[in-house]
């Protein structure tokens, strides 16, 4: 067997220990130490998912020769200086989305990462999910895109902007990504409707409709936020549309129907295992990371994905705070 990736948690709460579940699948990955910032939160993961220590210093963490990459799942505003240092430190970093809450604090990142020679990866997931990875093998280059990304009932940290910077950023990231992903064309320019409508206590914009126009001359619509149950398309949702054939992924994308293409429906769960268990592709995303290392290539999902992901989401802040059409060159 290869060698083993010794690695560290610095966040251990809700998706840090669904890392952690996924991780056991991942022989590659060996978790050896646990940050928080709340003790007991280390304590109970390191008990459960066993290592050397639990610690409340992520100094203690950089500064242990043993750790070769951190994985980072903390609130938003800790993303920029958590990643910074680990970069510093040497250490290889897989880091949640979103990247950070502004551009500037993105490039910072991806500075620090390219300075340091380490490499960084975008916890970008479901374009590890293997219906998206089918779709966009059926339909390459979509002249039409739609997502969708909405959350129901968010609560907490996410929802404040020095935390979290908002449903729109905190989740509706993943939809901005993967409508990228599935053009591979940058985004140009971006124009968008919305406001604070379902949680105004926060005064950030919480729910929006994003137009965006891609390099290539395809275009994409996107709706993002907190604003219910969307039980029938789900929270994520995407079609993609060529001329010729239509692709939906529904159901947090475990469904699809299409037109024009070899099939005309797929199902997760009518997949052979290993994929048949990872609707999601979480636990591809952290087999992916290994690869990455062991085999010293390039990130699967980089720096420059989670800085433009952040942008597109911003840039849409700025088009309807200011009304006019924003122009985004990374
Ligand atoms: N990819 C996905 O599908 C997905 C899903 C949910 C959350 N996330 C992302 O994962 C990250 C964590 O979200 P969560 O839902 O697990 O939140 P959470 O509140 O459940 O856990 C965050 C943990 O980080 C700790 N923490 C915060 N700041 C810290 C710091 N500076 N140093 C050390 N510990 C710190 C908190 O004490 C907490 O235990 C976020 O970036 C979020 O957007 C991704």
């Amino acid at each position: 067997m290869s060698r083993t990736i010794k690695m560290a948690l610095i966040g251990c709460g809700g998706m840090g220990r669904s890392h952690l579940r996924s991780a056991r699948e991942v022989p590659e990955l060996e978790f050896v130490c646990y940050a928080d910032a709340v003790e007991g939160t280390a304590a109970s993961a390191c008990h459960e998912f066993g290592g050397r220590y639990h610690t409340t210093d992520v100094e203690a963490i950089m500064r242990d020769d043993d750790v070769e990459a951190v994985l980072i799942a903390t609130h938003h505003d800790s993303h920029p200086p958590l990643a910074t240092r680990a970069a510093q430190a040497g250490k290889q970093i897989f880091l949640e989305k979103p990247m950070a809450l502004t551009i500037e604090d993105c490039l910072k990142i991806e500075e620090a990462v390219d300075k340091a020679g380490v490499k960084l990866m975008m916890g970008f997931k479901f374009r590890f999910a293997p219906l998206v990875a089918s779709v966009k093998q059926m339909v390459p280059h979509p002249l039409v895109t739609v997502g969708q990304s909405l959350h129901s009932a968010m609560k907490g940290w996410p929802l404040t902007p020095e935390r979290g910077g908002g449903p729109v950023l905190s989740n509706g990231c993943h939809a901005f990504d993967l409508v990228y992903w599935l053009n591979e064309s940058e985004p140009v320019l971006i124009s968008a409707a919305g406001g604070p409508l379902t949680h105004p206590e926060h005064g950030l914009v919480d729910n929006a409709a994003v137009s965006v126009q891609f390099e290539n001359g395809s275009i994409a619509a996107i709706i993002a936020g907190d604003s219910g149950d969307a039980r029938y398309t789900s929270k994520f949702f995407f079609e993609v549309l060529d001329g010729r054939r239509t692709a939906t992924l529904y159901e947090r994308c475990h469904k699809a129907q299409l037109s024009g293409c070899e099939v005309d429906s797929l199902s997760v769960e009518e997949l052979p295992p290993p994929l048949s268990t990872d609707p999601e592709g979480t636990r591809a995303e952290l087999q992916a990371w290994a690869r990455c290392l062991l085999e010293d290539t390039e990130s699967p999902v980089g720096p420059r994905d989670g800085t433009r992901a952040t942008a597109m989401v911003l840039k849409a802040f700025e088009a309807i705070r200011s009304g006019r059409t924003q122009e985004l060159r990374l």
